[in-house]
């Protein structure tokens, strides 16, 4: 950012595009219930993910990690408080693939296209391209049951990149796969992020994971869910899960994940 900007910025009050956050949370309130009987499940959330910037979402079970992510995805409204998410509405990828079992892994990747206002005659060619991009070319025409589950997984992040948005939400993507699988979609999506310049805010309860992946952790404490601490993660690009500096970090965190459970009562 130019300090030209920066002066006209605070001159006039105007953001500058470019500096606009991919996802702002400010003072998010979420409780579920009826009255009188409220559950108070996330609490004063504040919390910004720059453009291309990779942030995991780390907390005890039911803290309301999903809950935030649901939000963030515009699939429910925050009680008090304002999400804010310049651009089109934001990729979400679960732990499941949720892809149609009926449809080929192509024609999965096509509807989104379609939904996203892709031209019809370039929906194949770039369903083919984001084919490529998750390193499943050739796939076009294979049924989701005829697909392991990390090519299941693999194709689901190419359907949510084909929704054309910069920001990607994932919760627990890689959750249900083998270890050697997790390691080489780690891989993926950090070249994939990089490429893309994504912002992409990613629940984990695998703190390894968490500290491979992101360049900024944030840790949620329970019931309700609040920002607990953060941890800006300088390691170079691409990390080994396995390295010394992973670990070591890993274990400051999992130390104060265990500290907010203790806290909290039962996990
Ligand atoms: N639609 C809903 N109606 C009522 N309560 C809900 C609803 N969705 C979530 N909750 C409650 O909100 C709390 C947070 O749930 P959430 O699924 O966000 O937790 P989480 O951190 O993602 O947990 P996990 O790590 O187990 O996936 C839980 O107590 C849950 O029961
Ligand atoms: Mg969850």
């Amino acid at each position: 950012m130019s300090p030209a900007l920066t002066t006209s910025q605070a001159a006039t009050g105007v953001e500058v595009p470019g500096d606009r956050p991919a996802v702002r949370l400010s003072n998010v309130h979420k409780s579920f219930g009826r009255p009188g009987a409220v559950t108070p499940v996330l609490d004063d959330i504040s919390l910004d993910v720059a453009p291309g910037e990779f942030v995991t979402l780390l907390g005890a079970s039911g803290c309301g990690k999903s809950t935030l992510l649901n939000l963030v995805a515009g699939l429910d409204k925050p009680t008090a408080g304002t999400i804010e998410v310049p651009g089109p509405r934001p990729a979400l990828m679960f732990q499941e693939h949720a892809l149609f079992p009926w449809l080929t892994a192509g024609r999965n990747i096509e509807l989104a296209l379609r939904l996203a206002g892709v031209p019809r005659a370039e929906r194949r060619p770039e369903a083919e391209r984001l084919l490529e991009l998750v390193r499943l070319g050739g796939s076009y025409d294979k049924r989701v049951h005829e697909l392991s589950g990390g090519m299941r997984q693999r194709v689901a992040m190419a359907r949510a990149l084909a929704q054309g948005s910069q920001v990607l939400l994932m919760d627990e993507p890689f959750a249900a796969l083998d270890a050697i699988t997790r390691d080489v979609l780690h891989d993926e999506i950090t070249r994939i992020w990089a490429e893309r310049q994504l912002a992409v805010l990613f629940v984990t309860h695998n703190v390894r994971e968490a500290v491979r992946l992101a360049q900024r952790v944030v840790l949620l404490s329970s019931r309700p869910g609040r920002i607990a601490r953060e941890w800006r993660i300088d390691l170079p690009q691409p990390r080994r899960i396995e390295s010394s500096g992973v670990a070591d970090l890993s274990i400051e965190i999992t130390e104060e994940l265990r500290g907010e459970i203790r806290r909290h009562g039962k996990h």
